[in-house]
């Protein structure tokens, strides 16, 4: 139960790796507020979390993270309904995959902004909640945002997706440095091949996965929730000493 009486914000929380982390986090006792676009799919994560029966909860909050003022309304919401925030996962994200040549400027700019936009977005919108509630009471606050294994090496036919996923590795450690004297940590997690709706029809492909396999030491895709648990991880307590960092999770991507 880490995060008793903690109120958090996970933004793309309707599916995938958002999902499996508003979950975990509600697991062990927060009040979850679910971001996303598409409330459907929101509401169907809030209803898997009042399914466990915990001490946790989740509420949702329709939002585009890359519109200031809808970033905004989520932040109004929270000062309004809580009063505090001590957590912040942003992991809303998309991608595409195209040659360099015909990527179009709408391609590239979208993916900038979900990806890496919205990280300043609604970390420097909800930031001040949490420096408020730091100044009261003096707990665990903690912001991770969700990078990727292309911000550290080339992938083929993303160069807007890598490019953006580097940038969100490089926010982190500055957002750390300025958060740091507010008593909030800010670490990034960089997974690997992990299947959810995102991946989905890559991975349908046979021999695409054959070749994930091949070259990921542990010879197979993650889960969403191998993702979640350390999120959790960096977002509690126990990293307590961790700021400005990006964890690798990847299944031996690297080392191969
Ligand atoms: P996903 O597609 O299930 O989740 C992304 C979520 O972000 C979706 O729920 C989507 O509705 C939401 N979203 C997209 N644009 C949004 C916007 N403008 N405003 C609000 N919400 C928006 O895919 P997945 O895999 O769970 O992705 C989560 C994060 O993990 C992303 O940042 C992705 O780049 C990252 N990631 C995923 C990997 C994988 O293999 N699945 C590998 C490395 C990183």
């Amino acid at each position: 139960m880490r995060f008793s009486n903690a109120v958090a914000v996970v933004t793309g929380g309707g599916s995938g790796i958002g999902r499996a982390t508003a979950i975990r986090l509600a697991q062990e006792g927060a009040a979850v507020v679910l971001v996303g676009r598409t409330a459907a799919k929101l509401e169907e994560t809030a209803q898997a979390i009042e399914r466990l029966g915990g001490a946790g909860r989740a509420e949702v909050f329709a939002a585009d993270v890359t519109k200031r003022e809808q970033v905004e309304a989520v932040a109004e919401y929270i000062r309004r309904r809580h009063g505090d925030l001590h957590v912040l996962v942003n992991n809303a994200g998309i991608s595409t995959h195209t040659k360099w040549l015909e990527l179009t400027e709408q391609e590239w700019d979208d993916v900038q902004q979900v990806n890496m936009k919205s990280v300043f977005l609604v970390s420097q919108t909800l930031a001040p909640l949490m420096i408020e509630g730091a100044k009261r009471e003096r707990v665990n606050r903690a912001i991770v945002n969700v990078a990727s294994l292309s911000g550290h090496q080339a992938g083929a036919h993303i160069p807007h997706y890598s490019a953006a996923k580097a940038g969100v590795i490089s926010l982190t450690k500055s957002l750390a440095l300025e958060l740091a004297p507010h008593g909030i940590r800010v670490n990034s997690v960089s997974p690997g091949f992990v299947e959810t709706p995102l991946t989905e029809r890559g991975l349908q492909n046979e021999r695409f996965v054959k070749a994930i396999e091949r070259n990921t030491a542990l010879r197979r895709v993650g889960t969403p929730e191998e993702i979640a648990n350390v999120i959790a991880f960096l977002a509690s307590a126990e990293a307590s000493y961790m700021t400005g960092s990006d964890v690798l999770v990847d299944g031996g991507w690297l080392i191969t």
